[in-house]
């Protein structure tokens, strides 16, 4: 059937990146992935969750239906008594509840943008903004993070992206996956250009870096052999397995993979018309002596301090990191700022919601429940990230590899000497069967860049590591 019929915006992305389609040749051909961009906290072998938690379908009253577009009252109460608990002070009217970040932001587009509208988001950050933003039909105007030993922001790539149909500025307070978070100025620096500011802080309560600043590089690698992987956990030979798509939740969907920033060399079809405006500086090291790294208060919560207290704003959290459950599908939104702002947001998303009611019965009522067994999953997610990152800082120590400081979050980013990130994780994937994601895909301008999973167990780091400095050295 033609294509005709079918909106632009629908369209399928044409052909899988070099890097997909070489793990779904893998794959089909019962060849070993090691997936070290693992980041699926359900398949990880955490100690979570408990046999205490509860189970969803546990109580007949859970199953009740009462359609409210906001989320349960009773369901929001819980949230905000646990908010109270970390010092937040939220009216349980401002606090909305959906099914995932991806659905407030959908929400939040139609509300604040109409088409051909956009909004300013961090690069490099989460790969998926392009996708929802595709399906709003707005545009994404990226602005860019610094890093020059710790990351910092880039107000004047700010300016130079903001325009007349600018609708709202989104932050990502940690970052995914640089892991940093916005100072206090640099929150008042973005709040001065008078635009409702997005914050998604569902890394917020991520376990914080434990270790101290990136390694210096110091020796040439040693050469590696390819490995076998015998502990690791996500190994997948089958040929069923549907990794190579990218689950939108945790990777970045196929579409993304070809970036249009991505080096010449991968062949990926761009679709993604995401650019950085300013040349002036490279995200990794080069920039400009006027855009010193910030040396401020870094927050962790925007609502906790009330930064933005008098600032159109939203805050967006869930229980997809926070309790390291991304399938059970519970997110919220935290509305800021002036009272009228609040309230005119409040009916807007409730007409909107009222439309989808996606959030179930069974978690909205369990809700209070779940929240209460965060410290025991925090614990978890803390001891796997630790010491994962400790595994990753020593395999690298002395070596031409630099892990970046970070201050929480999921994963790592990997400073390498390559000139293509994506050509070398897919000769990684080819000789060793190691699957890492390069960074031109989450919008790092500069090359040599890779992104791991810190969730990958410990005891793989060391392996994994020994190939990819063979890989680097045979290059
Ligand atoms: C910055 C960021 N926001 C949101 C999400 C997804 O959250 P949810 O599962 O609630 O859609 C991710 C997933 O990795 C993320 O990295």
């Amino acid at each position: 059937m033609g294509t005709g019929i079918f909106s632009k915006r629908s369209e399928l992305p044409g052909e899988l990146h070099p890097l997909a389609l070489l793990r779904e040749e893998r794959l089909k051909a019962r060849l070993p992935v090691f997936d070290w961009s693992h980041g699926n906290p359900t398949t990880a072998n955490l100690p979570w969750p408990p046999a205490s938690i509860p189970p969803l379908f546990a109580k007949n009253s859970w199953l009740a239906y009462e359609p409210s577009p906001l989320g349960l009252a009773s369901a929001r109460e819980a949230l905000v008594r646990h908010l109270a608990l970390e010092g937040l002070d939220v009216p349980a009217r401002d606090a909305v509840l959906v099914a995932s970040s991806s659905e407030a932001y959908a929400n939040l587009f139609k509300i604040f943008c109409n088409p051909g509208d956009n909004v300013l988001v961090p690069s490099p950050s989460y790969p998926l903004f392009d996708e929802l933003a595709r399906w709003e039909g707005i545009e994404l105007r990226p602005y860019r993070l610094g890093f020059a030993g710790e990351w910092h922001l880039d107000v004047e790539s700010v300016r130079a992206v903001c325009n007349e149909r600018t609708r709202a500025i989104l932050v990502v307070s940690p970052n995914n996956p640089t892991g940093s978070c916005l100072t206090v100025a640099e929150l008042h620096e973005l709040a001065a250009f008078g635009l409702p500011i997005i914050a998604d802080e569902v890394f917020a309560k991520a376990p914080r870096s434990v270790l101290g600043n990136a390694d210096i590089p110091k020796a040439r690698a040693g050469r590696g052999r390819p490995v076998s992987f015998e502990n690791a956990l996500c190994i997948s030979t089958s040929p069923s397995d549907d990794l190579g798509r990218f689950p939108v939740s945790q990777h970045p969907p196929r579409s993304v993979l070809g970036n249009a920033d991505a080096p010449k060399a991968s062949a990926g079809r761009g679709r993604n018309t995401r650019r950085i405006s300013t040349s002036r500086s490279d995200d990794l090291g080069r920039f400009p002596v006027s855009q010193h790294p910030p040396s401020g208060k870094r927050i962790r919560t925007l609502s906790a301090r009330d930064v933005l207290h008098a600032h159109p704003h939203v805050v967006l959290d869930g229980l997809s990191k926070r309790l390291a459950l991304p399938q059970v599908k519970c997110g919220w939104m935290l509305l800021g700022g002036p009272a009228s702002f609040c309230s005119e947001l409040r009916s807007r998303l409730e007409f909107a919601l009222d439309a989808q009611l996606s959030l179930g019965a069974p978690v909205s009522h369990a809700l209070g429940e779940l929240l209460a067994h965060e410290d025991l999953a925090r614990d978890a997610l803390a001891r796997r990230i630790e010491s994962s990152e400790a595994a990753l800082r020593e395999a690298f120590s002395g070596t031409t590899v630099s892990v970046l400081p970070r201050e929480a979050g999921w994963s790592a980013v990997l400073r390498v000497p390559c000139d293509d990130d994506s050509v070398l994780a897919i000769r990684l994937l080819d000789a060793y069967g190691i699957y890492v994601l390069p960074g031109a895909l989450f919008g790092f301008s500069s090359p040599g860049v890779l992104v791991v999973s810190l969730l990958t167990a410990p005891l793989d780091v060391p392996q994994a590591a020994r190939s990819l400095l063979a890989c680097l050295e045979s290059a």
